[in-house]
């Protein structure tokens, strides 16, 4: 499915900066990897350095589910700096090889409470998630569920490759009722609770999403603490 929109052979980079208007560290930290593989669709590069750039040089909390060959954690070291914590969890035991190296990797299941839990707590908090695990609709409903009340406020949590909503193998499918989409399109209507009396699709989430970002199969959400929006006329007449 995904096969005819392989690159190829030609200049990343240039395709990236011509493509997107994008020319920042990240674009030359991920074309000049020489170190574990790294697989990315070309236009999460912009999105990463847009959503996850203010952390940069901070020592922010920052947590990635889906290791595989260790590649995106040492690009997420050299994009953060040396102040982050970064933590990696993936389910396979042949991860805990790159434990300790770019930052620390912990096994076990993005769906299971207890584990995610002590993962953050060994974190000592979490102030950014990206979601690139299984992929499976249940997968990452199940992982925001737990991990966004966890997360810290202001806070970022992204997911990626939500292409997948559209694939029956991985829970998904245009009308298929576990399509991701429809839970972002069921936090968009939990925003705007003020103006409306629906009960909320996803409680976990009420009243602390500030913004939800859609992108070519990325969604991001904005945690906040949300004020009540209020209204004000100014001007002399
Ligand atoms: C797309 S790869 C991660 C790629 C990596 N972030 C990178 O960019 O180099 C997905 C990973 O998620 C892991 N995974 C699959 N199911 C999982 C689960 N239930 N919990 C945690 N990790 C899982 C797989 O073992 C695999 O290594």
């Amino acid at each position: 499915m995904i096969g005819k929109y392989r690159f190829g052979k030609g200049d990343i980079a240039a395709n990236i900066r011509d493509s997107y208007g994008f020319d920042g560290d990240l674009l030359d930290i991920f074309v000049n990897n020489t170190g574990p593989v790294v697989h990315k669709w070309h236009h999460y590069i912009p999105l990463y350095d847009r959503y996850f750039g203010a952390f940069r040089g901070t020592g922010f909390k920052f947590l990635e589910i889906g290791v595989a060959k260790g590649g995106s954690m040492q690009i997420w070291r050299k994009f953060f700096g040396d102040k982050a914590t970064i933590f990696g969890i993936d389910i396979d035991p042949a991860c805990a090889q790159f434990d300790g190296k770019a930052g620390q990797v912990r096994i076990g299941s993005q769906d299971d409470p207890a584990f995610l839990k002590a993962v953050v707590e060994e974190m000592g908090g979490v102030d950014a998630v990206l979601d690139d695990g299984s992929h499976h609709m249940d997968h990452v409903h199940k992982t925001l569920e737990i991990l966004f009340p966890m997360l810290s406020a202001p806070g970022v949590y992204m997911i990626e490759d939500m292409h997948t909503a559209y694939w029956p193998d991985y829970g998904g499918g245009p009308e298929a009722a576990g399509n991701f989409f429809r839970t972002a399109t069921g936090l968009m209507h939990d925003m705007h609770h003020w103006y409306h009396a629906a009960a909320p699709h996803h409680p976990a989430t009420k009243g602390w999403v500030g913004g939800l970002h859609v992108h070519d199969s990325v969604v991001v959400l904005d945690k906040q603490d949300v004020a009540r929006p209020v209204h004000s006329s100014v001007g002399a007449r």
